[in-house]
């Protein structure tokens, strides 16, 4: 499959896709001047940077999205970072092949600075969470989450540290797994695996407690 990877930050989780050959063959950015089109360039990747002002509302700009996907052959997303919610006609012409990473449990803690909102709230327990993404905001059905343990004397360096590492382990896991189908949106909308839990389990087991 030929992967695009959205984003508009550090570009963190791109290393980590790229770094361990996931086939993308477009980075998309809705911010210019970010950490993560330099790794694509780095890469050798090719970035397309498509920024909100420039369209009147989200329908021209994401039709000019899938535009630009179709245009690069893609098949399937993996956001990182990207800070766009994706309408009905994009979500349904990628439905179950759109994932996204999210640095909590969710549904616990959606939007925006979730290692924050889980740290201020005093949680024992975060996480990260990838999950298909549909039309609602960090909702979709999940895939797989991975729980990081708060101490009451870790600092929140200290966990976004923690919830940065997990996600980059396991975000390529998911994104390879996906790309060779052991893992599908199933019609009804659950999630199938072709793969055996003992291998599911192994990923994860290897991240408890980082
Ligand atoms: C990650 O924490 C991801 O979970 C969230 O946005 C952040 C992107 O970081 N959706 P990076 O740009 O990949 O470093």
């Amino acid at each position: 499959m030929k992967w695009a990877v959205l984003v508009g930050g550090k570009g963190s989780n791109l290393r980590a896709l790229l770094s361990q050959e996931t086939p993308i063959a477009l980075v998309v950015s809705h911010r210019s001047g970010v950490g993560a089109i330099a790794i694509a360039e780095e890469f050798g990747v090719p970035v397309e940077v498509l920024t909100k002002g420039e369209y009147p509302d989200r329908q021209h700009y994401d039709r000019v999205l899938r535009q630009t996907l179709h245009r690069y052959h893609i098949d399937a997303i993996a956001m990182a970072g990207f800070l766009r919610w994706l309408t009905k006609e994009t979500v349904d012409a990628f439905r179950g092949r759109i994932v996204n990473i999210h640095p909590s449990l969710l549904p616990a803690f959606p939007g925006l600075h979730a290692i924050e909102q889980a740290y201020r709230y005093g949680v024992r327990w975060t996480g990260v969470t990838v999950h298909f993404v549909d039309e609602g905001q960090d909702t979709g059905p999940i895939i797989a989450q991975v729980p990081v343990r708060v101490d009451p004397s870790t600092s929140l360096e200290e966990l976004e540290i923690a919830i940065h590492k997990v996600e980059h382990y396991l975000y390529p896991k998911v994104v390879a797994a996906l790309d060779h189908h052991s893992v599908v949106l199933g019609e009804d909308g659950k999630i199938e695996w072709h793969v055996s839990q003992e291998e599911v389990r192994s990923w994860i087991d290897g991240l408890y407690l980082v």
